[in-house]
């Protein structure tokens, strides 16, 4: 390939800590992983980052309702987030916090050098004040009338019918939405970035016209047109400054030199991009300047892209940009912005069962690759909202992937394993001939890198079609017959179904940005390293042996997805009983004697357990285990310690590595089947077994290997 490959860090929208990842979310993170995964097979170099987002009041109150910390509820929720992700196939480089050091160090560096260009000022505004519940509501917890629509229930801060972002001030009938009780203005002194500078407002107006240096957009049409609005015309100043500081009681990182002012969340959210980015640069080893930097970024011809939900625009497109700019910081190069998920042409809901959550879609067994399939299909580089339309699911997965893309393998691949020891022979260059066409090939290559992925896939079924149709005229299972040993019909069998698998290794070539653990198993049928694009080329030659081919996908059935439904009826109810069942466990925490009569251990006792922070280097299943995960722990020893940890169904060697646990590391060395286990690292289960899945320690940020743990 002649063009200079692309450095590109992308991001997606950092999850709310406080709530589970449902099918909603996973449009746009489905969106950028494909985006990301064709980028590499293109042979690009991409960093793919993501976080939680952890700040704010939401985030206090429901600590405070479990009766643990934000720290407690904020880790364990990550961890809840990047399953998730990970079942998906939604494969971050890293998934971080903005409750971490690299997230303080940045949001405090740019509030200064803001401040430094004179772009924060300070005043006392009234703002409402619960109380009953004795604190300042942050806006999510004020509820009122849209002041620009009307629309009823809407946040203090944005509304979710028109979109426009506003002061809870300027709320109709506001109520708190923590106690009811009608809120009371105070007064109270809050630090603001001046948005409304004329310098931030040419600035945008700026950002927004120009485009990158190779023509392309900055963002979709419709956002354009929305920041347009929001811009006014030239002349007009329609921006408002905007209150980045909030009051203690407040989860968050308190201001420089503002004791008891906190950062308002969404000032440290988009920062927690940059922070994530950072910590896992410093882990792999690059110098984030050439990324951030605005002149090294500048030369180094990085690319900075975002995708993200049309919801959050106006603090991408506004707050953002500016923010980074006045900061002297990089701006982003491309906002791409996914519209809303409805299911069955209506809004996600609890009582319908349609608000799905990604855990009860793969607790019902269903393969994330459907949704993968489904979502790709129906996405295009638009905002428009995309319908999950639930029969339509069912009708296109199973005739699209099913019908027709595994069914070209699965008709022609026993053959050659039966009858010609495993091994291709030629191929039909005419019926591969479409599948190589140079223009298909640049027709997908644009679609896929304008996230036009509905037109790929519309593409690439077409070519299926075509793969069909050569199957069924060859009619392998008719020349498999041969009653008189014929060479010739042999040799016919021969070259038919290796063609068909030629052209379904094409589709699987194609379709790897959508379909990663199908196709990661399509190159191990065909004993092939992992696919790049360029593969297009040329299909496998004569003689290249190939592997046993096992079924690569089943039909969803209809019933599958009215247990879902019953399912997600049914969390309803169970949503709210971990709060009321941590209430009630309160307690028994703090007595644990009474509930399950331990007896005590001395402080001796328990300092004679060495348990020490760990990082694990490496990772990997064990061949014939069906439990263990082998991995190599590094504790600050001149070697890392082997330990085999009986955490396979929970966890993903690949995203282990490199994350940080917590061992026992004087444990009596154990010899075991696979090897000697020198430890043991601590994980938390659920012994009634309500809540399945395993859980390891993670210390928080900034703990190093080798820490003693007391
Ligand atoms: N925490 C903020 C984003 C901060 S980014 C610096 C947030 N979190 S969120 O959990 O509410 O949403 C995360 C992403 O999912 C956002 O891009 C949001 O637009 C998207 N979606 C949330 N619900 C969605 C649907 N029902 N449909 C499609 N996307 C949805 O916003
Ligand atoms: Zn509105």
């Amino acid at each position: 390939m002649s063009t200079p490959s692309r450095k590109i860090f992308v991001t997606n929208a950092l999850p709310y800590a406080n709530g589970d990842i449902h099918l909603g979310h996973l449009v746009g993170y489905v969106q950028a992983d494909i985006w990301v995964r064709f980028q590499r097979m293109l042979g690009n170099e991409v960093h793919y980052v993501c976080a939680d987002d952890t700040h704010g009041a939401p985030v206090m109150l429901r600590a405070e309702k479990e009766g643990i910390t934000p720290e407690e509820l904020v880790s364990r929720v990550r961890g809840e987030h990047l399953r998730d992700f990970t079942d998906f196939g939604v494969a971050f480089d890293n998934y971080h916090s903005t409750h971490s050091p690299e997230n303080r160090a940045y949001a405090e560096d740019i509030y200064k050098k803001l401040r430094a260009a004179g772009m924060i000022e300070t005043r006392a505004i009234e703002q409402y004040y619960d109380p009953v519940k004795q604190m300042f509501l942050a806006d999510r917890f004020i509820k009122g009338e849209c002041p620009k629509c009307a629309a009823k229930d809407q946040y203090g801060d944005s509304c979710e019918v028109c979109g426009a972002a506003y002061a809870p001030t300027e709320l109709k009938n506001p109520y708190s939405a923590v106690s009811g009780a009608t809120p009371e203005l105070r007064s109270s002194e809050h630090f603001f970035f001046r948005l409304s500078d004329p310098k931030a407002v040419e600035f945008l107006r700026e950002w927004t016209r120009a485009t990158n240096a190779d023509g392309s957009r900055r963002m979709p049409p419709e956002a354009s047109n929305k920041m347009r609005e929001w811009l006014g015309e030239a002349g007009e100043n329609k921006l408002s400054d905007w209150d980045i500081s909030r009051d203690a009681p407040y989860f968050g990182f308190e201001i420089p030199d503002a004791p008891g002012k906190y950062f308002y969340v969404w000032l440290d959210a988009p920062i927690g991009y940059l922070a994530s980015f950072k910590n896992y640069a410093d882990r792999v080893g690059f110098d984030v300047a050439d990324y951030i930097d605005p002149v090294k970024a500048e030369a180094a011809g990085t690319e900075m892209v975002h995708f993200i939900g049309k919801d959050i625009l106006y603090f991408h497109a506004l707050f953002w940009p500016a923010m980074l700019k006045f900061a002297d910081y990089r701006t982003p190069n491309f906002l791409n912005v996914n519209g809303f998920l409805t299911v069955d042409g209506a809004k996600m809901s609890k009582s319908r069962g349609t608000f799905i959550t990604a855990r009860s879609y793969l607790e019902q067994k269903l393969n994330p690759e459907w949704l993968r399939y489904y979502y790709a299909a129906k996405l295009n580089s638009n905002i428009e909202d995309l319908d999950l339309s639930l029969d339509d699911f069912v009708a296109k997965v199973n005739s699209d992937l099913v019908g027709k893309f595994v069914n070209i393998a699965s008709r022609s691949a026993g053959f050659i394993s039966r009858r010609f020891g495993g091994k291709l022979g030629g191929s039909d260059a005419a019926a591969l001939a479409p599948f190589m066409a140079e223009e298909t090939i640049a027709t997908l290559t644009r679609a896929f890198n304008d996230r036009d992925y509905s037109s790929a896939l519309r593409e690439i079924m077409r070519l299926a079609d075509v793969a069909n149709v050569y199957v069924n005229e060859e009619k392998p299972w008719e020349l498999a017959k041969n009653p008189d040993n014929d060479p010739a019909v042999a040799e016919r069998l021969h070259r038919a179904c290796s063609t068909a698998l030629n052209q379904f290794r094409a589709l699987s070539i194609m379709l790897k940005p959508v379909l990663p653990t199908l196709v990661a198993r399509v190159e191990s049928f065909f004993d092939v390293a992992p696919f790049a694009w360029r593969d297009l080329a040329a299909p496998l030659p004569a003689g290249h042996a190939i592997n046993q081919y096992a079924h690569l996908m089943t039909r969803v059935e209809r019933k599958q997805i009215d247990a879902l439904l019953e399912a997600n009826k049914e969390s309803l109810v169970t949503e709210t009983k971990p709060v009321e069942a941590a209430k009630a466990a309160a307690p028994v925490v703090a007595a644990p004697a009474k509930a399950e009569e331990p007896t005590h251990i001395s402080i001796d006792d328990f300092a004679k357990v060495d348990l020490r922070i760990a990082r694990i280097v490496a990772a990997e299943h064990v061949e014939g285990a069906a439990k263990l995960i082998k991995l190599m722990l590094d504790i600050g020893e001149d070697k890392p310690r082997q330990v085999f940890a009986g955490i396979k169904s929970a966890y993903d060697p690949a995203l282990l590595v490199g994350r940080l646990t917590v061992m026992v590391a004087n444990l009596a060395p154990r010899k075991m089947k696979f090897g000697m286990s020198e430890g043991m690292v601590l994980a938390a289960s659920d012994d009634k077994g309500e809540v399945p899945g395993l859980f390891i320690l993670s210390p928080d940020s900034g703990a190093q290997p080798g820490m003693r743990v007391k």
